[in-house]
This record gives structure tokens, C-alpha cells and sequence, in this order.
């Protein structure tokens, strides 16, 4: 016999066969059963599991360092194949930790990230140079919960896991304006290239909840993302100054923008001068009482452009796709391309504000007026509306280049019991100032300002670059 194990007695060695083979089974080969399949930009070779690194997941124990030395262990795998970090079920409180390069963050299905109350869990991070200041206050920002900058290839997915960010001490701060800086935001990569985030529970973010930034090639799908309606600033997705971005299969539900597409702040961002641009948002399904479905802007100074956004459902918010922006922002929108929106409840259809207000100081540009123009919209069905269209453009600087073809709406219907309210305090359908534009087939009929020209409002043929990068099946 060559092995050494059965050289000596017959017996122990048939023990020892036992145990290493046991152990084998048990450590380094699991079952079919605990293999788990999931999608993604790309597999990696390398992977470990939170507890490795001293983590408990009892949902007390704050595992900041742990989540720390895993992905800094794991960052030497970087140019070797790339690694994985498996949190498995259980609750992980944790302070802000950074990711890494070629690297994916994997929540099993039941393991949930806390985000910690404790402020002093939680770095700070100097402003964001497009936007000059923190949002929430000037002195600075909070790092993200989960953070990282200039990185490459990274992945944050899992078998719908949860990330939940316990934001309401946070938001009751904001209320009582006691923040020094700004919330935190859930996920934050900025300077990054090729992102994937999908397939995961986020919910009470402190602030916005996926922020890429400076960033490109970016996928995010099959997120659940919700916070209570009526709190502050719990935007879902804002892809920020980025360009190759496809949002796609998400539900979210929240108390501010379920999407704003943004680009820098007043003089900041016109001076950073990063577009987000080469945008694809598609079948996300919407509820934001107190906003919009999709939001361009309001900080928009670095330009938006190439926004494609297609078969979208909104359940009750408070606007479908809406443009934002003010005097003194600079930048532009256009080559907005929108169709099919299957909208429900909804207070107006079509929005779009010039008077945005909002600056981060008073030492933004009058003369900087935004460029507004090619904003496209067919195949729109809306049921319970308010107001079809309030269309509100800048004097001497108007939204131009507006098309809506193919659009029905359905205004509210007051009941019998209401018929003697105030004639006052009914809405007209339309409100236009300041725009020029078409329409074609749309119901009720549109204001004066955008003629009925028998027109197909276009929407591009071709594919963003992004809409081409397939999944890749991998596992763990
Ligand atoms: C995370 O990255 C930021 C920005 O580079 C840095 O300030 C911070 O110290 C990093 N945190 C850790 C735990 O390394
Ligand atoms: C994750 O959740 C989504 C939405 O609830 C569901 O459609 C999907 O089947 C779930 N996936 C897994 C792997 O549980
Ligand atoms: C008009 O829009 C509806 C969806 O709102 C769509 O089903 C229909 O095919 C469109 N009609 C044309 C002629 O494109
Ligand atoms: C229609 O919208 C109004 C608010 O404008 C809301 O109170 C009502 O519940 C909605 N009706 C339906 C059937 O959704
Ligand atoms: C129409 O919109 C303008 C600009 O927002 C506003 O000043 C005006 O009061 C509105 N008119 C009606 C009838 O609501």
C-alpha cells in the first residue's frame, strides 16, 4: 500500500480513511444541495466566509473589523482570479467598510447586513467635488456604508439577502436638523468601472441608497428596495455623473425618488463637468406618493444625456419621468427618450420645473441657465391623474424640443359627495409655460404650446454598449 496511513495497522488506518475522508466531505466539497447558482459580470476563483474572520452574526456584536480584514485579505486574489466574501445567513451589525477590486460581496439568502446607529461607526468623507458641499449639511458626509473608489470589478449580490440600513435615527436627526454632515448613503462606488449590484433585499436606507458616482458600466437588477413613504431622501438608485448604466427588474418603493439621474450641483458641477450619460432604465415598478417615478436632476449641471427609459409601472407617486432644474445650474438635458408607462395614481404625468431652487450657496451663476431640450415620450396609459401636464420652462430659456405622442389619461373623477367642492380647486389639465414642442394622439387634449403635429415621438433602435454585457452563471 503507498499510503503511509495503511502501512501500520489495517484498522486505524481504515479510521483515519474515515475521518479525512469524512472531513473532506463535510469542509472542502459541498453537496450539490449547498451549491448555490447565481448571475453575474464575472465568477471568481478564490472565496471565504465572514465568520473566518471572527464575525458574529448575532446582531449585537459589531463586525466592522471583521468585514474589514476579510476584504482586505481577499484583495490579494485581485490579479489572481478575483475572490468572494459569502455572508452567510444571520445578522451582521457593521460600521462603514470599503470594497475592493475584482471582488464580490455574497449575501446567502437570510443573512442580513445592520447598518450600525452609532455615529461613531461611521467615517467622514470630504465632500463630493461636484457638489461642493455635504446635501444635508455643509461641513462634509459620512462614508456609505458600503464604499468604495476607484476600484474595478466589483459585485455586491446575493440570493436575496437583506441589507438593512436602521435608518430611522437618522432620519429623525435630519428632522430635528441636528446633522452636522450629511446621512450616509447604503451603497456608494465612486471612480469605479464595471459594477454590478442585483439580486438583494436593501431597506431603511439613512439616506440614497445605491449611489454610483464618477463612474461607468454599471448594472443594477432584482432589487427590492424600500423604506417607509414618508421620509426624507430615501431615494433608490442615483446614478451620478456615470455613463453605461443599465437599471433593470427592480421593485422599490420609497418616501423620495424611486430613480434620480443627477450630475453635480450649481457651480460645482459645472465646473466638474462630468455628464451622466448612455443611461437604460427598464420594467421597474414604482411607489413614491410624495415623488417621482424617474428624476432628471434637480442637480444637473454636469449634463444629462442619452436616457432611455422603457416599460415602467408606478403605483400611487407623485410623477412619472420628471425634469428638474433652475436657473443658475448650467448643464443640459437632452436626448431623453421614454416609452411605455403604465401609471397609476398619480398627481401629474408629465412635469417639468425650471424654478427648482436648491442651491448649494449663494454663489451660483444667474447667467448659467440649463439646456433643456429633445425630451421624448410615447405610449404612455395613465388611470386617477390630477393633472395631465404641468410643463414650466425658464423666460428667455425655454424647454424645447418636447414630444408626446400616444398618451391617454385618465383624469381623477370626483365622486357625487364631492360635487359641490370649490370650482376653484379644479385642476386644468395642462399648465405650459415657456416650452415648445409636439404631441400626437394624446388625451385630454395638450396646451397650445405643444401643437398636434401626427408625429411618433422617436426612441433609439441601436443598443447602449451596456445593454450587451451578459451574465455570466457562477457559484458558490
Ligand atoms: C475607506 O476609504 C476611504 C477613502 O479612500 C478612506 O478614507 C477610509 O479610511 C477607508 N476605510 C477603511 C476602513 O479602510
Ligand atoms: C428574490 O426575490 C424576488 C422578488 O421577490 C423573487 O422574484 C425571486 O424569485 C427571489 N429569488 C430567490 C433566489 O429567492
Ligand atoms: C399606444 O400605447 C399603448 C400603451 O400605452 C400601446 O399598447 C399601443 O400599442 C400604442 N399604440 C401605437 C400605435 O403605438
Ligand atoms: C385616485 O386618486 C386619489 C388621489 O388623487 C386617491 O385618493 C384614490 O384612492 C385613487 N383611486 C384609485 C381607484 O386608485
Ligand atoms: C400655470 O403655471 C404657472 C407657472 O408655474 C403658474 O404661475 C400659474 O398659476 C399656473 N396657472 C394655473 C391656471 O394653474
Amino acid at each position: 500500500m503507498k499510503n503511509p496511513i495503511f502501512q501500520n495497522s489495517y484498522i486505524i488506518g481504515v479510521i483515519s480513511a474515515v475521518l479525512i475522508f469524512g472531513s473532506l466531505v463535510e469542509c472542502r466539497v459541498p453537496s450539490s444541495s449547498n451549491k448555490i447558482d447565481y448571475t453575474a459580470i464575472n465568477c471568481r476563483k478564490h472565496s471565504a466566509i465572514l465568520t473566518d474572520f471572527g464575525a458574529v452574526g448575532d446582531g449585537k456584536t459589531l463586525n466592522t473589523k471583521a468585514f474589514n480584514s476579510a476584504i482586505t485579505k481577499l484583495s490579494q486574489y485581485a490579479n489572481d482570479g478575483g475572490a468572494t466574501l459569502i455572508v452567510p445567513p444571520g445578522k451582521w451589525l457593521t460600521g462603514s467598510f470599503n470594497l475592493t477590486s475584482h471582488f464580490t460581496l455574497f449575501l446567502q439568502k437570510d443573512a442580513v447586513i445592520l447598518a450600525s446607529q452609532n455615529e461613531a461607526d461611521w467615517p467622514q468623507l470630504p465632500v463630493l467635488p461636484s457638489y461642493g458641499r455635504g446635501r444635508d449639511a455643509p461641513a462634509g458626509r459620512y462614508s456609505s456604508l458600503i464604499f468604495g473608489t476607484h476600484l474595478t470589478d466589483v459585485i455586491i449580490t446575493g440570493n436575496n439577502g437583506t441589507i438593512d440600513g436602521q435608518g430611522s435615527v437618522w432620519w429623525e436627526k435630519f428632522k430635528k436638523g441636528e446633522m452636522k454632515l450629511t446621512r450616509p448613503y447604503m451603497i456608494e462606488l465612486m471612480y469605479s468601472d464595471q459594477i454590478q449590484i442585483s439580486n438583494l433585499n436593501l431597506i431603511n436606507s439613512p439616506y440614497w441608497f445605491v449611489h454610483p458616482i464618477y463612474s461607468s458600466n454599471i448594472i443594477v437588477n432584482g432589487l427590492t428596495i424600500r423604506a417607509p413613504l414618508d421620509v426624507p431622501n430615501t431615494d433608490g438608485v442615483n446614478p451620478d455623473s456615470c455613463t453605461n448604466v443599465r437599471i433593470e427588474d427592480n421593485y422599490i418603493e420609497s418616501g423620495d425618488d424611486c430613480i434620480a439621474i443627477k450630475s453635480g450641483w450649481d457651480q460645482y458641477g459645472i465646473k466638474f463637468g462630468k455628464p451622466s450619460e448612455h443611461i437604460i432604465i427598464r420594467r421597474v415598478t414604482c411607489i413614491s406618493p410624495k415623488s417621482a417615478m424617474v428624476a432628471i436632476g434637480s442637480e444637473m449641471s454636469g449634463g444629462v444625456q442619452d436616457v432611455r427609459i422603457e416599460d415602467l409601472t408606478a403605483i400611487n407617486t407623485e410623477s412619472a419621468v420628471r425634469i428638474k432644474s433652475a436657473v443658475g445650474r448650467g448643464g443640459f438635458v437632452k436626448d431623453i427618450f421614454v416609452k411605455g408607462l403604465n401609471l397609476n395614481t398619480m398627481k401629474y404625468v408629465f412635469w417639468m420645473t425650471g424654478s427648482y431652487g436648491d442651491h448649494p450657496d449663494s454663489k451660483f451663476d444667474p447667467k448659467a441657465l440649463p439646456e433643456i431640450n429633445g425630451i421624448n415620450f410615447r405610449d404612455v396609459t395613465a388611470k386617477n391623474a390630477t393633472i395631465a401636464g404641468k410643463l414650466e420652462g425658464i423666460s428667455n430659456d425655454p424647454f424645447t424640443g418636447i414630444c408626446i405622442s400616444n398618451a391617454t389619461i385618465e383624469m381623477f373623477v370626483k365622486k357625487d359627495s364631492d360635487i359641490e367642492m370649490d370650482a376653484k380647486k379644479v385642476k386644468l389639465p395642462w399648465n405650459c409655460t415657456d416650452v415648445a414642442g409636439v404631441t400626437s394622439n394624446v388625451v385630454p387634449q395638450p396646451c397650445a404650446l405643444l401643437p398636434d403635429k401626427k408625429v411618433d415621438c422617436p426612441f433609439p433602435t441601436d443598443k447602449l454598449a451596456i445593454e450587451n454585457v451578459q451574465f455570466k452563471t457562477c457559484s458558490i
